[in-house]
């Protein structure tokens, strides 16, 4: 069995899922030290064994700098992502593409897992048992699209996916006992999804603590062998 991880990173944990994220690997692993990231809110709570870094994910300078802070870490959780914002929204058709909403959705959710698996290549090495998962989005998955729309998120999620494939495999040789994941958590009462919640039945609106939690049991329990996949919140594999 693996050690515990010891230093745990949470990025984007001021959301909604990153909240959830940072409390269920406090409950699970009391003698770990979290570092958590914010960007625009406000550091949502304190808690004496997580230490907040404010940090936009857009500027590859300060995730380069952030990672000078740590000489180990454990686990890489990236809850940061961008759905809608001053920029738009998710596209009904294609009249409605606009570059700049296109290329946001990139800087948000795909770019920083590439700068983030640079820049902390070196402090994940150090692990006994490194883990680097994104929360990505079923919506990502080509095989899986039947409802269309939502391009330039999809699009965004679905170069994750390749992104974080392509790093496990780059991995096996340089990290052989990391893993590297893409997770879907379902759809969760979050900021983010709000505005798109109409259709969604109460059963299937989950509690972001509900989903974290979820993760964090798959998380433990996987391993170099699993690297690669792309992993629903109760632990089926879901198609790229
Ligand atoms: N909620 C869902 O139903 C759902 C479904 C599928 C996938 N997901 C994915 O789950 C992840 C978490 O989403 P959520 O529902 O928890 O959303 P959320 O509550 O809106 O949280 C988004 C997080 O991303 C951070 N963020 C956004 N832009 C950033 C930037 N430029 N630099 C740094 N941080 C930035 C936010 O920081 P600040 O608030 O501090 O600015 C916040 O911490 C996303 O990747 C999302 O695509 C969510």
């Amino acid at each position: 069995m693996p050690d515990h991880p010891q230093q745990i990173n949470v990025i984007g944990a001021s959301g909604g899922i990153g909240q959830a994220m940072v409390a269920a690997v406090l409950d699970r692993y009391p003698g770990a030290r979290i570092a958590a990231t914010h960007h625009r809110s406000e550091v949502p709570f304190e808690h004496e064994r997580v230490d907040w870094q404010r940090l936009d994910l857009r500027d590859p300078g300060a995730i380069e700098a952030w990672s000078s802070d740590f000489e180990r870490v454990d686990w890489m959780l990236n809850c940061a992502g961008y759905l809608h914002g001053e920029a738009g929204g998710p596209e009904k058709n294609i009249r409605s593409l606009e570059a700049e909403f296109l290329l946001e959705n990139i800087r948000v959710n795909t770019l920083p897992t590439l700068l983030l698996a640079r820049h902390f290549a070196a402090a994940l090495k150090k692990s006994s048992a490194p883990v680097l998962a994104t929360v990505s989005a079923r919506v990502g998955s080509i095989e899986d699209n039947r409802l269309g729309g939502w391009y330039s998120y999809r699009i965004s999620k679905a170069a994750l996916n390749m992104a974080l494939k392509t790093l496990s495999i780059e991995w096996k040789h340089s990290h052989p006992r990391g893993c590297v994941a893409a997770l879907h958590p379902g759809t969760n009462d979050t900021r983010l999804s709000k505005p798109f919640q109409a259709r969604v039945s109460a059963q299937n609106l989950f509690d972001p603590d509900y989903s974290a939690t979820r993760f964090v049991n798959l998380l433990t329990q996987l391993d170099s062998s699993q690297s690669g996949n792309f992993w629903a919140w109760d632990g089926t594999r879901l198609p790229w």
